[in-house]
C-alpha cells in the first residue's frame, strides 16, 4: 500500500483530512451566508447575486463537484473512524465517565448526520425545486430567474422556516464543537488559544447569520415585491 493509503487508514491521517475538509466546507458555509444577507437589498441586488452564480457554468459545476467530493470524503472517513473506535473497544465501559470529552462533542456523527439530511432537503427544495414546485423557475420583471421570490415564499411558511432553524442549529452544534477538534486534529491546540471560545463564536456567527434572512421574512421585514 503506498503511504498515502496508509495516511488515511491510519486515525491520524484520517483526522487531519477530516479536519481540511471540514474547514474548506466552513468556508462556503461563510460565504453562503453572507451571500443571503443580500435579501435585504431587495429583488433587484438578491436575483443579480443568484444570476451571477447560476450563469457562470464554468464555476458552477467545478464548485458543485468540489463541494460534493468534500462533502463525501468528510463523512467516509467519520464513518471509518466511528467504526474503528467502536471496534477497538467493542464491549462499551461498565460505567462510562468522560474525563475530557463534552456530551457535544460526543454528538458529533449524530449532528453530522442530521446536516446531512438536512442538505439533502435542502438541494431537493432551492436547486431541484421539488419540495415547493409551485415557487420555483418563475423569473422576474427583467427575465432572470426569481430566487428572491422564491425565498420569500419559501420561508413564509413556518414549517419551512422550522425545518432550517433545526438545520441550522445542527450546524451550529457540529460546527462549534468542530473548530476545538481541528485545532486539535492538527496539532495546534493549547492552553494560550482560546479554542473553545473561538469554536462558540464561529457556531453563533453562522447560526445568526443564516437565520436572519429567513426570520425577517417570517415576520414580514423582507416581503414579495409590491406586498404592503
Ligand atoms: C438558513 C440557511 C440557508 C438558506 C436560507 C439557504 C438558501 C439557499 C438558496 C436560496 C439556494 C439557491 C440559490 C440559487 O438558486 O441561486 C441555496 C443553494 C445551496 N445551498 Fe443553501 N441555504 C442555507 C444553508 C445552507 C448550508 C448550511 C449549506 C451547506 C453548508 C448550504 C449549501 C447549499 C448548496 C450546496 C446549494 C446549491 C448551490 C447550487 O445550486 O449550485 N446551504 N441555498
Amino acid at each position: 500500500m503506498s503511504w498515502f493509503g496508509r495516511y488515511l487508514r491510519s486515525s491520524v491521517g484520517a483526522k487531519h483530512i477530516m479536519a481540511v475538509t471540514g474547514l474548506l466546507l466552513l468556508l462556503f458555509a461563510i460565504a453562503h451566508m453572507v451571500g443571503h444577507l443580500q435579501m435585504f437589498g431587495g429583488q433587484d441586488m438578491y436575483n443579480k447575486y443568484a444570476h451571477f452564480l447560476q450563469s457562470l457554468w464554468e464555476v458552477k459545476w467545478p464548485v458543485r463537484a468540489g463541494l460534493l467530493g468534500l462533502v463525501l470524503v468528510h463523512i467516509v472517513l467519520a464513518i471509518g473512524l466511528v467504526a474503528k473506535n467502536k471496534a477497538a473497544r467493542p464491549i462499551g465501559y461498565a460505567m462510562y465517565k468522560p474525563v475530557r470529552s463534552s456530551p457535544l462533542g460526543r454528538a458529533m456523527a449524530w449532528t453530522g448526520l442530521a446536516i446531512a439530511a438536512f442538505l439533502a432537503m435542502h438541494i431537493l427544495h432551492f436547486t431541484a425545486g421539488l419540495v415547493q414546485p409551485q415557487y420555483f423557475h418563475h423569473l422576474d420583471g427583467q427575465g432572470r430567474y426569481d430566487a428572491y421570490s422564491m425565498f420569500v415564499h419559501g420561508f413564509q411558511n413556518p414549517i419551512i422556516w422550522g425545518i432550517y432553524l433545526a438545520g441550522m442549529l445542527m450546524l451550529s452544534i457540529h460546527l462549534g464543537h468542530g473548530a476545538a477538534s481541528w485545532f486539535q486534529s492538527l496539532g495546534w491546540r493549547h492552553p494560550k488559544y482560546p479554542v473553545e471560545s473561538v469554536g462558540r463564536g464561529i457556531a453563533w456567527f453562522l447560526f445568526i447569520g443564516y437565520m436572519v434572512p429567513p426570520t425577517a421574512v417570517l415576520v414580514g421585514i423582507i416581503k414579495l415585491p409590491g406586498a404592503m
